[in-house]
């Protein structure tokens, strides 16, 4: 291991990443002087320095490094156990010049001059490749990657910016950053995950390291990108796809996969700071209903709280709390209330939470022993310690009263934790937390080691405390900061953005980004927190989110009203109208959810995601300019707002392949004849199928990929009704024409014991005409539908008959214009029709 002088330009850019005192010894793992082949992988020294390289899949490595022999300790927030205990045995390939091993996949070699690593597929393409050995510079660390001219990055959570990470640099330390703009940084979260993508290929990388870091992707260095932290350990994973789908799959697996949410968590939300009293709560309430906005939860700002100390009610405003959530529920709202981990110093006053919590000493401490203070919403405040399983149980049981009393949800914000009057925004960084946990060696750390991981383990607290007191009800948790795994917890949004139409358009790229990031249940505050909406722009901010994830309106203290009738009739009808179509969308929505559940494939999409080949040369399509504002919602919608949604000018909505739908008519987009340059491929990407927009306030484009099969239902004022009429699958023609549907209760875990209803259905186009198969119902769950109505898109029958196998009977045909249907009863057992 060299101590290094590195030149000076080298120094100081590492400096300017690490932020670490000159006086510090550099020093690189730049020489191999001892190997030992592992059954699952290598283990090399340079000198004292080691560096253990193992695989737990065969497309999954991890990457341990330490300056002495110790490695770091084998604990983990965001890796689970079951993971970072696989392993897979690895063939060992050495020559003169490199040590390393393979996998079935993989082809990992370290060169013993340099310490450079190089990982390739088994098939030579080089996937990640060291520009120079990891260097260290005191605690601090950092690799160096090259960077091809043609890669792209993704992922880093809701950072702000474009999709792709390429030329932009990023630090992850958890910060509340109000009215953020687009080159805000840092934000929120910190999730210290990317992927690349390269011609098809897609790997990820995750450094489990909760210190201040940092991610450069040829900011600083022309053609190299580099990650690392001022301190911790260097535990890195590093995986392959090459399908991109794969790489978010194999996150999920290392990190885990989002909960199922419960139902009413995708219906529509409405929120500000604050609905002040119970009768203002009702009036909104109320308002929706009469207005028929379909919605299915308002949100308690903290101005419901007794001096803004979390776990109280002001009885002066909400007179009668109880019979506010009851009175809500039966006009089938659900009601989050905000509960944030900041809690009132307020000794002697009867204020549970603090007397409770210096009882059990739950309280974060300054080094001195003493409590540390800080000033949040309630004026001067303790900080419960998250890291300590016992403090997590405590938090979770100051739940029992409110989740008695029928709130269905739980919002954690402030949770970077925000502290006021201190220009760091946060703790001092030598407050001391104790780890008290499983898994980990028990001991003190400082807030520098926890800052990124307290909002995580915050809502662990919230989520494991709820499960507690109700363990066959899922909770809903939403939460402001997070590290990487926090998604296993809680859903999100992107904190306090502005009613801007520049901050319209930069939800795209985030949702999209954290949704790669395992946060796939995630939203911004529709209409912008910051500020008051114009009219338009909160008319086309509730269109997109009407086909976003969380859909929540939320505005702060002393703006303008926002809801969805502010602006009159007109802009009140085109809003209700997306809001309505979402809830038609719900059977499509929840199936999604439950993919997510179960994969982690995230609901907002982007395009790449599904189709990594869409263009000839193999680039990400989204990158395109023309391209940054479209996203797919599931694999089988595409939502196209205009690159600048405030412009009136026309634009091109380009498609990743062949087949596809305008949602709202019917209609096929033209086939080759819309090529750009009739047909002449514009762009050294070659030809792109497009379809030219002409903006207008009322509509927003949407599309079908064909081969889709999407369910809907009938419309519903909120998702506790019981949808009245037939189910209505929606066949787009096209190849792999296929489409599944997923029900439950939406709100226990009995799917889980076989109360289900899974309906797996299929359609094939041939020389006869079109056979259409619908799905036997899987799983205990019953149907709400006696009946389904299937309606055809793109291909017309020659007879106005449909018949149905196993029956002598044919049912009539409706025709109408873009589409043919008919309704047929659906016993469960599943149904074949022939269209001819
Ligand atoms: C923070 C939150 C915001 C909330 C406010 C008051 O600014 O980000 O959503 O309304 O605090 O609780």
């Amino acid at each position: 291991m060299a101590h290094r002088f590195f030149a000076s330009l080298c120094c100081s850019l590492f400096l300017s990443f690490t932020g670490v005192a000159a006086s510090a010894q550099s020093t690189a793992f730049d020489h191999i002087t001892q190997t030992h082949a592992l059954p699952n992988g290598v283990d090399l020294r340079d000198g004292a320095a080691r560096m253990e390289i193992t695989a737990l899949r065969d497309n999954v490595l991890r990457i341990r490094i330490s300056q002495t022999e110790q490695l770091p300790e084998d604990a983990s927030w965001a890796v689970l156990d079951s993971a970072r205990h696989s392993t897979v045995s690895v063939t060992a390939e050495n020559s003169d010049a490199t040590v390393g091993f393979a996998t079935r996949w993989l082809r990992v070699a370290v060169e013993r001059n340099t310490g450079r690593m190089t990982i390739r597929d088994r098939d030579g393409n080089v996937l990640q490749q060291d520009a120079r050995p990891v260097e260290f510079h005191g605690n601090a660390f950092r690799f160096y990657k090259t960077m091809p001219l043609d890669e792209h990055y993704f992922g880093l959570g809701d950072k702000t910016g474009p999709l792709d990470r390429r030329d932009q640099a990023f630090t992850l330390w958890n910060t509340d950053a109000y009215g953020f703009q687009e080159s805000t940084d840092p934000i929120y979260k910190s999730i210290p995950y990317f992927m690349g993508f390269r011609s098809g290929r897609a790997f990820g990388v995750l450094m489990d390291n909760t210190w201040r870091s940092s991610f450069d992707f040829g900011k600083q260095l022309r053609d190299v990108y580099s990650y690392g932290a001022e301190n911790g350990p260097l535990d890195c994973y590093f995986f392959y796809g090459p399908d991109p789908k794969q790489v978010v799959e194999t996150y999920a697996w290392l990190t885990g996969t989002p909960p199922l949410p419960p139902l009413w968590t995708l219906g529509f939300q409405q929120s500000r700071y604050s609905y002040d009293s119970q009768a203002r709560v009702m009036q909104i309430a109320d308002r929706l209903r009469s207005d028929q906005i379909p919605a299915d939860a308002i949100y308690l700002d903290i101005d419901y709280q007794y001096k803004n100390r979390p776990f109280t009610v002001d009885k002066q405003r909400f007179p009668d709390f109880s019979g506010m959530v009851q009175q809500l529920k039966a006009k089938h709202f659900h009601v989050v209330a905000i509960t944030d981990l900041h809690i009132a110093k307020a000794p002697g006053e009867d204020y549970r939470p603090y007397d409770t919590g210096m009882a059990g000493d739950e309280f974060v401490k300054n080094p001195d022993g003493s409590v540390y203070t800080g000033v949040v919403w309630p004026g001067p405040s303790v900080f419960p310690d998250f890291t300590r399983q016992q403090t997590r149980a405590w938090w979770g049981g100051l739940y029992h009263d409110f989740y008695h009393l029928g709130i269905a949800g739980f919002w954690n914000d402030m949770n970077e934790p925000a502290i006021f009057e201190t220009p760091t925004k946060t703790m001092p960084l030598d407050v001391v937390h104790r780890i008290e946990e499983p898994g980990f060696t028990k001991r003190t750390a400082t807030h520098a080691e926890i800052h990124n991981v307290y909002g995580m383990q915050n809502t662990r607290g919230t989520f494991e405390g709820l499960l507690r007191l109700e363990p066959n009800q899922r909770p809903f948790v939403l939460t402001r900061a997070s590290y990487a795994g926090g998604q296993r917890y809680a859903a999100t949004w992107t904190g306090d953005n502005s009613s801007t139409w520049n901050h319209l358009r930069l939800t795209t790229p985030m949702l999209e980004n954290l949704g790669l990031s395992g946060f796939a249940f995630s939203g911004a505050d529709v209409g912008g927190f910051a500020g008051t909406p114009q009219k338009d722009l909160l008319t086309k901010w509730l269109e997109v989110a009407a086909f976003q994830p969380i859909d929540r309106d939320h505005t702060e203290k002393n703006s303008g009203d926002q809801e969805p009738w502010v602006g009159g009739a007109d802009a009140e009808a085109i809003r209700r109208r997306y809001i309505e179509e979402r809830y038609r969308l719900m059977p499509y929505l929840y199936t999604l959810a439950e993919e997510t559940s179960r994969t982690g494939l995230p609901m907002v999409r982007p395009l790449f995601l599904e189709f990594p080949d869409a263009l000839p040369d193999r680039h990400p399509i989204d990158v395109d300019a023309s391209a940054s504002q479209e996203f797919l919602l599931g694999p089988d919608l595409l939502i196209a707002g205009a690159p600048f949604p405030d412009k009136m000018d026309d634009y091109d909505v380009e498609f990743p392949s062949a087949q596809w739908y305008n949602y709202w008519t019917g209609e096929k987009v033209g086939k080759p004849a819309a090529l750009k340059g009739n047909g002449q491929p514009q762009s050294s990407s070659g030809p792109v199928l497009t379809t030219r927009v002409r903006p207008d306030l009322a509509t927003l484009p949407v599309f079908v990929r064909g081969g889709t099969i999407l369910p809907l239902a009938p419309l519903t004022q909120s998702t506790m009704d019981t949808p009245q009429g037939p189910l209505t699958l929606r066949i787009y023609t096209g190849d792999h024409c296929h489409g599944s549907l997923y029900l439950d209760d939406g709100t226990t875990y009995n799917y889980r014991r076989g109360e289900y209803l899974r309906m797996d259905s299929s359609c094939q186009l041939n020389s006869t005409g079109l056979e259409v198969h619908l799905g036997p119902h899987q799983g205990s769950y019953p149907a709400w539908w006696k009946e389904v109505r299937i309606e055809v898109y793109g291909w017309s029958p020659q007879k106005d008959q449909v018949a149905v196998q196993s029956s002598t009977a044919t049912l009539p045909l409706e025709k109408s214009v873009n589409c043919v249907s008919v309704t047929v009863p659906d016993n469960g057992r599943g149904v074949d029709l022939q269209f001819r």
